[in-house]
């Protein structure tokens, strides 16, 4: 009996382990399973983050000879002529774009270009020899703490229209090499020099002064 008992046992025991070992069979199939679908779904994960990648060149700082295009507006992408740009204002922002890969330069910020074509009996010596037809280029990034210039606007301190960071109201001269003339920022925007070959604006250099804010926001 107490044989038949334990072999009862055993037998029950066996069953248990059996159904047990069977569940587990199972289990393992299904993290198996679940194991190859998330690894597929990753993948396929991987794939769209790598297609979404920026096209290579894309962050670099303008270049010689890079062409400009709207960065905004209905005629974003399309490359900035002279004839796009009114006399004495508001300013076009831009982005510069390889012409040899038509890589558009917009995976940094810091590569906002604002282009504002002025009266050059009113520009100061040093941007008159930058400038071309009296267009002159300044990066759009305040050099307080790194916001995009975005306005034109009537000076705080004069009768004239300046650039302006609307985050702590710094203004910048564009007539005067975008010295600052009112707020907070440390100094004046960088230029970026511009060559114009038959109606066409391109880079003529790299920016001259520093890019960027000198503080977080
Ligand atoms: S970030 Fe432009 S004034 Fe502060």
């Amino acid at each position: 009996m107490a044989n038949a008992s334990l072999n009862t046992t055993a037998s029950s025991s066996d069953n248990t382990a059996e159904s047990e070992a069977d569940a587990c069979t199972e289990q393992t199939r299904r993290a198996l399973l679940i194991g190859a679908l998330v690894t597929t779904t990753c993948l396929a994960c991987s794939t769209q983050v790598r297609a979404g990648d920026d096209p290579p060149g894309s962050d670099d700082r303008p270049q010689k000879g890079d062409l400009l295009v709207f960065s905004e507006g209905d005629q974003e992408g399309k490359v900035i002529t002279s004839s796009d740009l009114p006399a004495g204002g508001p300013p076009v922002h831009a982005w510069p774009k390889d012409p040899k890969t038509s890589v558009v330069r917009s995976a940094s910020r810091l590569n906002e270009i604002l282009i504002i074509r002025l009266d050059p009996a009113e520009l100061d010596e040093q941007t008159r020899a930058r400038a071309v037809d009296g267009i002159i280029a300044y990066s759009a990034i305040c050099s307080h703490a790194g916001c995009p210039v975005t306005a034109w606007v009537k000076s705080d301190v004069g009768d004239k229209e300046v650039f302006k960071c609307m985050c702590h109201n710094s203004e910048y001269d564009p007539r005067a090499g975008a010295q600052v003339v009112f707020g907070p920022a440390p100094r004046r925007l960088a230029a970026l020099p511009l060559t114009l070959t038959e109606g066409s604006l391109s880079v003529a250099g790299n920016f001259v002064g520093k890019v960027g804010g000198a503080q977080p926001g």
